[in-house]
């Protein structure tokens, strides 16, 4: 066999992702430490991996493996326990944690808001309450004084449709609403939320250095009936409500839903300068078989048709080509892209190994046909807390005993480590 590779541009950021709820353990002012102690996830977050202490230790372990970027988030209830009351020592943490980070040669990548926001806030109404944004930007403006001249690439919000289906719409995560009323209230927030923000972390940089975007989950949404109208129509509307509504308006400014609804956040033109895209799978719509949230437009947005042929060990479907698919598609906004996420829990640490080899394979392919691609996020550096599922699900690269909070390299974190350092990625194995 040849050893073709695809060999990826200078400075390309090798990473793992991990986000603050899911690793630091005791987040007891946030929405979701609520919503565990009243019993309703599969299981509480605890002490998670106790990450919040052995950072350090992690991004050893990190810098150890070949990775030259490490994607975290802030936990906002940390640093805002209570409305207005600012806990200095969390700033200062993860003032402490970045230069961690640049201490080891990794890039941070430094998500704002990632699922968890203060319970305090979630109290007084969460995003769909219009303070829901004055409030996030005297976070962000906090967050930007502290690490002025020490962060390049901020994500202002991960997820942000998946957050709206999660807590609004599904109602899996607090507040567990079912609303889709609230859903479009709290979706025109997170614009007006990312949008301002662009603009602090911006002006806090002075020398215009930033580069901020969202982590935009981007799957390939898919009729489960490819023949059937309405499954068809189903699966147009879900992907525009996701995908393109979201990404228009922070281009454009304006969202719009065609028969649904709209509305314009002026100052959200043009606050993306690079694309963060989080991929795991295709999503498969069938009209009328709604579950509680997408009664509203008919459509379900289950991961588990009869159909797919290849599945993860949570079920989710495997399919690299749609991978490449997405990467192509938004290849249009014309913005550097960085792949927040991309990652599995597998039984088998091979079967891992293989997701992400594959997944990086299709965006070498992407990248040949021209999608501008600077970095790539493993999900996860560690196992962790996968919100309503608790800890059943392993994602991480390392994997984590949280009996004992030791960690194991496993064999798939050898192999990506390999694929770092060699700043290349084998095409010819699977
Ligand atoms: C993404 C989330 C991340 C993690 C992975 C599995 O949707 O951003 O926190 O839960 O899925």
């Amino acid at each position: 066999m040849g050893s073709s590779s695809f060999t990826v541009p200078r400075g390309f950021l090798w990473a793992a992702a991990t986000s603050a709820h899911q690793v630091e353990g005791g987040n007891i002012h946030s929405d979701w430490w609520a919503w565990e102690q009243a019993g309703r996830v599969a299981e509480p977050s605890g002490a998670a991996c106790e990450h919040y202490q052995r950072y350090a230790q992690d991004f050893d372990l990190a810098a150890s493996l070949g990775h030259t970027a490490h994607r975290f988030s802030i936990e906002w209830s940390r640093l805002e326990p209570s409305e207005g009351a600012w806990d200095d020592q969390a700033l200062a943490h993860y003032v402490d944690v970045v230069r961690a980070l640049r201490a080891r040669g990794l890039e941070p990548l430094v998500t704002l808001h990632h699922f968890t926001t203060p319970q305090w806030l979630v109290a007084e109404g969460g995003w769909a309450a219009p303070k829901s944004v004055e409030a996030f930007l005297r976070y962000a403006g906090r967050v930007a004084g502290a690490l002025r001249g020490l962060v390049k690439f901020w994500i202002t919000i991960n997820e942000p449709m998946v957050y709206v289906n999660m807590h609004y719409v599904e109602g899996v995560g607090p507040p567990g609403a079912h609303s889709l009323r609230d859903a479009l209230r709290v979706t025109e927030h997170l614009i007006r939320a990312h949008a301002g923000a662009y603009r602090i972390l911006h002006e806090a940089s002075g020398a215009g250095d930033a580069r901020v975007s969202i982590a935009k989950h981007a799957p390939v949404f898919v009729p489960c009936r490819r023949w059937h109208p309405g499954d068809l129509a189903a699966t147009a509307v879900t992907d525009r409500v996701f995908n393109g509504a979201m990404l228009e308006a922070l281009t454009t400014g304006r969202w719009s839903v065609p028969g649904v609804a709209a509305f314009t956040v002026p100052d959200a033109a043009g606050t993306l300068d690079f694309l963060g895209i989080n991929f795991y799978g295709r999503q498969f719509i069938r009209l009328g078989r709604g579950n509680a949230g997408w009664k509203g437009c008919g459509c379900d947005l289950g991961h588990h048709p009869r159909e797919v042929p290849e599945r993860t060990s949570m079920g989710w479907d495997v399919h690299p080509d749609s991978f490449t698919r997405t990467l192509l598609r938004w290849r249009r906004l014309k913005l550097p892209i960085i792949v927040t996420e991309n990652g599995t829990t597998m039984a088998d640490d091979a079967d891992r190994w293989r997701f992400i080899l594959r997944h990086l394979q299709a965006a070498a392919r992407a990248m040949e046909q021209g999608a501008d691609i600077i970095g790539f996020c493993v999900w996860s550096l560690l196992d962790n807390f996968e919100w309503a599922q608790g800890y059943g699900p392993r994602f991480g690269v390392i994997e984590v005993d949280y009996q004992t909070q030791a960690r194991r390299v496993r064999d798939s974190a050898r192999r990506y480590a390999d694929v770092c350092r060699s700043n290349a990625i084998p095409l010819d194995v699977v």
